[in-house]
């Protein structure tokens, strides 16, 4: 039997790539693999244990003791640290504010993609991230780079907010996602970049379905 692609999704914070990259792998029968997520549990871990997020060696350190599971249910992916499900706890402020720093340092990353590629080897999964296509998987079949307006990717996410019952500030949050676009596209490993051969989706005016329906099209056409 062929085996099955697999889809980079990047892209800045804000811009969709989960709820998309969730949409497609259900449509295509794929694994749904959220690698910000990784990089969130680590924050979470590091947090916890008072380590000052800027000793890279001291991060990757814990990192090499620590499990990190993405556990597929109906419900939805929970992330697991050390068995723990800390789903909700890593989308916490205080996660969110320092996952960049903490992704910034080569050698969690270089232990990172390792785990990524790892969980990629068989195929037919969909990873959404920062360096899907430049780095972890250079050689995905599809790769798509989506982006959106720093307004709309704020004002998406106080929608979110305030549907959860979470109290938000628009000018915060833009403020917010501003910073994280810088820090994770000047990092000096890895940054947020475009692929060359990735394919930009602006899903600025588009609803999610649209989005995840050329992505679906684009992994048809690739597959012939
Ligand atoms: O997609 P997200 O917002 O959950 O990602 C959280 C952070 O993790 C993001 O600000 C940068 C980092 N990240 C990364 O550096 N590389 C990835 N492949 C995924 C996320």
């Amino acid at each position: 039997m062929k085996k099955k692609m697999n889809i980079a999704i990047d892209g800045p914070a804000g811009a969709g790539k989960s709820t998309v990259a969730k949409l497609v792998a259900e449509q295509l029968s794929y694994l749904y693999i959220d690698t910000g997520a990784m990089y969130r549990a680590l924050t979470l871990a590091a947090l916890r244990e008072g380590i000052d997020l800027q000793d890279g060696p001291a991060l990757t350190e814990i990192l090499s003791k620590t499990t990190i599971h993405l556990q597929h249910e109906q419900s939805g992916v929970r992330v697991l640290l050390n068995n723990e499900d800390v789903t909700e706890a890593i989308r916490m402020k205080d996660v969110t504010s320092n996952v960049s720093l903490v992704s910034s340092h080569e050698g969690v990353r270089l232990e990172m993609v390792e785990r990524q590629r790892k969980l990629a080897e068989k195929g037919g999964a969909v990873l959404d991230g920062r360096d899907i296509g430049t780095y972890v998987l250079p050689d995905a079949k599809v790769k798509v780079f989506l982006t959106a307006s720093v307004d709309e990717r704020a004002r998406r996410r106080y929608e979110e907010q305030r549907k959860k019952g979470i109290p938000a500030d628009f000018d915060q949050l833009k403020e917010e996602i501003a910073r994280r676009d810088q820090l994770d596209s000047t990092r000096e490993f890895a940054p947020l970049k475009k692929a060359d051969d990735a394919v930009e989706i602006d899903s600025t005016s588009l609803t999610i379905p649209e989005v995840a329906k050329s992505i679906i099209e684009l992994a048809k056409e690739r597959a012939r």
